[in-house]
């Protein structure tokens, strides 16, 4: 090593440890939080490896409650997302071998590792999330699942069939393969369950992973790489990108590069599309589980308790950002009014904003002011555009409140031709709609681009089975607003994109079907 070499290595390590020390410091105080610090982890973790891959620039996470840092990650470029691949090519030529046995024990053993540290898990998910610590505990329980159900599906992977061929003494069978390295790009809003439906499939299936997380909630992602680890997920297998002024290079990257053989995604259409083209080049398998702007609708014979609660769970889980959120409430008009006025008692009731830490706290802030602003913005369309307002709104919100605070809201009287009818509110404001009969009911409900989710409140089986069969989206929830969980196929058609995570189906996702066509078997053949 020449002396110039050295010097610049030097400073190159020193300001690594400078920084590392200065990341150490702000991250203590999400430490000293959890039960087991090593879970907060602030490096990517590439080949088994935790690295920043000789870089030295690094990102900040900030805690979306009170805009303070959490800690720093490393912010990885193009050429570490490739490395990335090629270390996750050579874990999958062993992985891919492995029995379904041992790959279903590796699975239990993440599951039963998350539900240990449930806790931490969730105190660093709403550190970086700002989702109130019960929900954010839901979460961890919703993540871990995946993990639950896909051992199991490993076991089951039955596939393949046997066929009579066309030609006389042949026979057809067919098999599943994995597919091979897989690209994972996942979201802030639910920043460890997005990772486990995907990863907890492609396991299942033999594959190994390159999962970039969102730049807002890395940790989520790096503690899972943590127990992975403990669990015997072998080097290579599952590999974490840390990224944020790179995120459009490295997700390029991904889509671009020949080794991965499928992209599964969840976030917004517009990224999705973008994903979908750069993919084109290599002919990728795609999951694309993308926006969605959800009908919820209560018929006049609906059970209004039990429609009270659903609309409860279907708006507020992850203070109104999932896609797969009510958007759009559309209540008959026998019972409206009163529909709405028993909503806004309940939400008044329930919805306790504050600190995410804090027992008690019902409603968090929204991921980032950006956030905050936009919903200000849909409500603000469409109280000008004639949509009162029940309760929150702009005039509720306080000067102490953080800026990425929004209050609980009710809009009613909403139209079509508002902006959060073709929108996702993404926030937890809910917005009624009226309607007469059902013509008018389709006409609204399915004019939206996107369909993901919808739901329907109705005594009647007639009914909810025309709603079930007629609305176009993906998955509907009749008489409940829950339509997430593992045994259940979660997608959507229309621009809310394609494919199926988590159910039996969710494995065939990160497989390929081979065909062999068997002669020569001495078969006995009647001309
Ligand atoms: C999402 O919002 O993308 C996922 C929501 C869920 O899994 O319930």
């Amino acid at each position: 090593m020449n002396r110039a070499t050295f010097t610049i290595n030097r400073l190159v390590q020193s300001s690594l440890s400078r920084r590392t020390m200065a990341s150490s410091s702000a991250s203590a105080l999400l430490r000293s939080k959890l039960r087991d610090p090593s879970l907060l982890r602030e490096q990517a973790y590439i080949g088994g490896q935790w690295t920043a891959n000789n870089k030295t620039a690094t990102f900040d996470v900030t805690n979306p409650y009170d805009g303070k840092v959490v800690g720093t990650c490393p912010d990885l470029e193009a050429e570490d997302a490739a490395n990335a691949v090629e270390v996750a090519q050579t874990a999958f030529q062993s992985f891919r071998h492995t029995p379904a046995r041992q790959r279903a024990t590796i699975l239990q053993n993440w599951h039963d590792l998350m539900k240990e540290h449930e806790q931490d898990l969730a105190t660093i998910l709403t550190y970086e999330n700002g989702r109130p610590l019960e929900a954010a505990k839901a979460e961890i329980q919703y993540a871990a699942s995946f993990f639950g159900w896909f051992q199991g599906e490993a076991l089951r992977a039955y596939s393949g069939e046997t066929i009579e061929s066309s030609a006389p003494g042949q026979r057809v069978l067919t098999f599943k393969q994995p597919v091979g390295v897989v690209g994972v790009l996942t979201p802030w809003n639910f920043p460890s369950a997005m990772i486990t439906r995907k990863v907890g499939a492609a396991l299942a299936a033999g594959c190994s992973v390159v999962v970039k997380p969102a730049a807002e909630t890395p940790y989520s992602a790096l503690a899972l790489a943590e127990l992975g680890e403990r669990a015997g997920v072998p080097a290579g297998v599952f590999n974490v990108v840390t990224t944020h002024a790179h995120l459009a290079e490295v997700g390029k990257t991904l889509c671009e590069h020949d080794l991965v053989k499928k992209i599964s995604f969840t976030g917004s259409t517009r990224v999705g599309k973008l994903l979908m083209e750069q993919s084109a080049s290599t002919l990728k398998k795609l999951s694309m589980e993308l926006g969605g702007n959800a009908p919820f609708i209560i018929y006049d014979d609906a059970d209004i308790d039990l429609a009270l609660k659903g609309l409860m769970a279907a708006k507020f889980r992850a203070s109104g950002q999932t896609c797969v959120c009510a958007n759009r409430v559309y209540v008959q008009e026998g019972v409206y009014d009163t529909f709405v006025q028993r909503f806004a008692d309940v939400v008044k009731r329930e919805m306790v904003k504050g600190d995410p830490t804090m027992a008690g706290t019902t409603l968090g802030p929204l991921i980032s002011e950006a956030a905050a602003t936009k919903v200000s913005g849909l409500v603000e369309d469409a109280t000008k555009g004639g949509a009162q307002v029940v309760l929150g709104g702009q005039e509720a919100r306080q000067s102490s409140d953080p800026s990425t605070f929004y209050p609980a809201t009710i809009l009613k009287d909403m139209q079509p031709s508002m902006r959060a009818s073709r929108e996702e509110l993404f926030g937890p404001v809910t917005a009624f709609y009226r309607f007469k009969d059902d013509d008018e009911l389709f006409k609204k409900a399915n004019d939206a681009e996107v369909g993901l989710a919808g739901y329907v409140y109705t005594e009647k089986l007639s009914r909810a089975w025309r709603v079930s069969e007629l609305l176009e989206t993906g998955m509907v929830g009749v008489n409940t607003g829950m339509v997430s969980d593992p045994v259940a196929p979660f997608g959507g058609i229309k621009h809310s994109g394609f494919g199926r995570e988590g159910g039996r189906v969710g494995l065939d996702e990160f497989q390929v079907l081979k065909t062999i066509t068997l002669g020569g078997l001495g078969l006995p053949v009647t001309k």
